[in-house]
């Protein structure tokens, strides 16, 4: 529940705001440290979109470690490990996931021909992304966690980056660490902040208030808040399931913070319209 001090201390970090035209259109969510949620959020994110009537497309670009496949009990005849192969094109990757409404392109976890995929090929694979990203509102890519090559390069190639983060302090300062070199080689990045498993709405501001002041004041940046998520039983129940928790836990605080930050980053209404 949220009381008036939460919304004090959320107005004073900032009202999350739709992104700029032409920004939105793909999507990447990082963190620097593991296990932060960054899969499960690019799931319910995506899912949130189809609900808003977007035709979305989830692209599992965690390229050593995927599973976004395990998350939804997929079991994908096609991958990019098949794309990377010559055996198929990645729109061939493409795969409609029923129960959610959206589409995914799954990884190939233990692949260590993704994990170690040269630059030339990482761009390569991108452009592909962005010729099969026409037949797509919305394009969300799952990261990995770190600041490798890859993950940088992926980041760095979308318009928008979430960086994930929770209340540890390693996780703050792996999320801190990871803006500072994307800030580095782009300043001009649109960087947005989401605070997951978060014990209140409130803590979770004061999380990202500890993150903006860093950035502020080493790195001349001010990222926003995309939103906080909060901690929920609910979460692990559902990738247990590998269920979506949109459509197994759909009342949930963890379901409706994400819907509420799917609304304000790409939707309708007093935030702007998802054209
Ligand atoms: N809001 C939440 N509330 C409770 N638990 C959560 C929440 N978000 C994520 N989790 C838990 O965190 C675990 C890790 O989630 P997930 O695999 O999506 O993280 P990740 O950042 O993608 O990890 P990796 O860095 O290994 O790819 C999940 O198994 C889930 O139990
Ligand atoms: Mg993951």
């Amino acid at each position: 529940m949220t009381d008036a001090r939460d919304n004090t201390l959320a107005a004073s970090v900032g009202t999350p705001s739709r992104l700029p035209a032409g920004r939105e259109r793909f999507v990447a969510i990082a963190s620097g440290k593991g296990g932060v949620g960054k899969t499960w959020l690019a799931i319910t994110l995506t899912h949130a979109l189809a609900r808003m009537g977007l035709k979305a497309l989830l692209f599992d670009g965690d390229l050593g470690l995927a599973n976004v496949d395990i998350q939804l009990g997929l079991m994908p005849k096609r991958d990019l490990g098949a794309v990377l192969d010559g055996a198929i094109g990645l729109s061939g990757a493409a795969m409609p996931y029923r129960p959610g409404g959206f589409d995914v392109i799954a990884g190939r976890s233990g692949s260590g021909a993704l994990a170690n995929l040269a630059p030339q090929r990482v761009t390569e694979l991108r452009a592909s992304l962005n010729a099969v990203s026409g037949d797509y509102d919305r394009v969300l890519l799952d990261l990995g966690a770190g600041i490798d090559r890859n993950v940088c390069q992926l980041a760095q190639s979308v318009g928008t980056t979430l960086v994930v983060t929770n209340e540890e302090p390693t996780s703050l300062t792996d999320a801190y660490a990871l803006i500072k070199i994307l800030k580095s080689s782009a300043p001009e990045h649109d960087i947005r902040i989401i605070v997951n498993m978060a014990t209140t709405p409130r803590d979770g501001a004061q999380t990202y208030s500890t993150l903006l002041k860093a950035c502020d004041s080493f790195l001349g940046c001010k990222p926003p808040l995309a939103g906080v998520v909060r901690r929920d039983a609910q979460v692990r129940e559902a990738i247990r399931a590998q269920a979506p928790i949109l459509n197994r836990s759909p009342s949930c605080d963890a379901a409706r913070d994400v819907e509420g930050i799917a609304a304000s980053l790409f939707g309708t209404g007093e935030h702007g319209d998802a054209s």
